[in-house]
């Protein structure tokens, strides 16, 4: 269906640069019938531009509403959405077995995802995350359900079938030759559905779930069809041992590379015991970090520097993790990123934590970036698809700038003062 062109007038925040928010208080925001942003202005270039428009829906924001970018969450296991909040009293190996494999194998039974995978789609769509990176798990069929989900309530999403052949129960793991068979059979039959907004992704598991061999071949796919990549780096000192033991000493970052899969459209979820090497190694493959400190929290991972990163220059987004992580929201992830931060600082002399303004550039263009669609989503830059939340700080007792209204809305919002939500253009709450 062809949608209206829209003009948007209110309070308009987003990141125009690097951890710089721009405001526009009383601005527009001009959205083409095809989900594209065709114009942004200050309140006095309104009239001329609607002067060159034909006809338009306005939709006026009032004073303690915003429009901003919506969020991208990075790392979303949507398979494990019924453990959210289940099960912290083991760390991330135990808790992988305990809890986790034993529930993704559940869906094999395609009734099961799709009551799940719907209901995580609305969920996130509900609480802002206009884009989100999902592993699903081994199976075909349910994966391609968790996609269909994402289409079917206007989502952009990258889906991963996930790969594991070992560390995992007998019944829950795949044969080398079917992870492979499986994955490229899962790629032809997502692209087939030509929904530009919902594409696959490749997904190792982490490096305990694959030899080096199967990583190789993945890295071969996604360069073959030039498709991002999803996996875990150096979330728990116990997994960092054993793959160093499993690999001859590699760095964990080095199996990676040395597998093709570290790369420009990569997303590595946690990166909490990197070695200075090894973020000299993602900083010069452009590969991404999705920092997850809610599940860095539950499963007592540990302290992710994120700081640490950014200036050794990596890329950073967010990422909810559920089920490691308890809430499906970027808002609380946002403020999670600013508590870890401040408790790094603790210990350190001289530490600049991450602010409410930098977390929220990491939740929209850092997400952005570390999924390679920064230069279709992430801001409002003219030529841009148009992802954006109008949200609303309710019981504003005076009047507030744009940029308190944003502190406001994230450090007091939920999805309940997500009251709009579009995916390129598109109404989808
Ligand atoms: N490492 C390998 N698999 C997982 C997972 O499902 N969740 C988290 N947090 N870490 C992992
Ligand atoms: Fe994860």
């Amino acid at each position: 269906m062809v949608q209206r062109t829209k003009v948007f007038v209110g309070n308009i925040v987003h990141c125009n640069k690097p951890f710089t928010v721009q405001t526009l208080e009383k601005g527009f925001v001009v959205v083409n019938e095809k989900g594209k942003i065709i114009a942004v202005d200050n309140l006095s270039a309104l009239d001329s531009c609607k002067d060159k428009l034909g006809s338009f829906e306005e939709i006026l924001l009032n004073d303690n509403q915003l429009l901003m970018p919506g969020f991208v969450d990075t790392h979303f296991h949507a398979p494990q959405y019924p453990n959210a909040g289940l099960g912290y009293d083991k760390p991330l190996l135990d808790w992988l077995q305990t809890y986790t494999y034993p529930l993704e194998k559940k869906y094999s039974d395609t009734e099961f995802a799709k009551t799940v995978y719907d209901a995580v789609v609305k969920r996130t769509l509900a609480a802002g995350s206009t884009t989100v990176s999902y592993f699903a798990t081994l199976h075909l069929d349910s994966s391609l359900l968790l996609a269909e989900a994402a289409i079917k309530f206007g989502q952009r999403a990258f889906i991963g079938k996930v790969n594991m052949t070992e560390l995992a129960p007998p019944d829950y793991v795949e044969s080398p030759e079917d992870t492979i068979s499986n994955t490229l059979e899962f790629i032809h039959k997502l692209v087939a559905k030509k929904c530009h907004l919902v594409q696959p992704i490749v997904t190792p598991r982490f490096a305990l779930s694959l030899d080096l061999n199967d990583l190789n071949k993945l890295g071969q796919i996604a360069n073959k069809f030039d498709l991002n990549i999803q996996s875990h780096i150096s979330e728990n000192k116990a997994e960092v041992e054993m793959v160093r033991d499993k690999f001859d000493d590699l760095l964990y970052a080095e199996v990676y590379d040395k597998t093709s899969l570290l790369t420009n459209k990569t997303v590595l979820a946690h990166a909490i015991y990197l070695t200075d090497s090894e973020i000299e190694l993602l900083a010069e493959r452009s590969t991404s970090v999705s920092h997850c400190p809610d599940s860095n929290t539950c499963l007592k991972s540990g302290l992710c520097d994120v700081k640490k990163l950014l200036k050794a220059g990596v890329n950073v987004g967010l990422g909810t993790d559920i089920s490691g992580g308890y809430s499906t929201s970027i808002m609380n992830a946002m403020r999670s990123a600013v508590a870890v931060s401040t408790h790094v600082s603790f210990e350190r002399e001289d530490y600049d934590p991450l602010n409410v303004y930098d977390v929220f550039y990491l939740a929209t263009m850092g997400g952005a970036k570390a999924l390679a669609l920064n230069h279709k989503i992430g801001n409002f830059e003219i030529g841009k698809e148009f992802d954006a939340i109008v949200g609303e700080v309710q019981e504003c007792f005076h009047p507030h700038t744009a940029l308190e209204l944003l502190q406001k809305f994230i450090y007091t919002g939920d999805d309940r003062n997500v009251l709009q939500v579009y995916v390129c253009g598109k109404r989808v709450k």
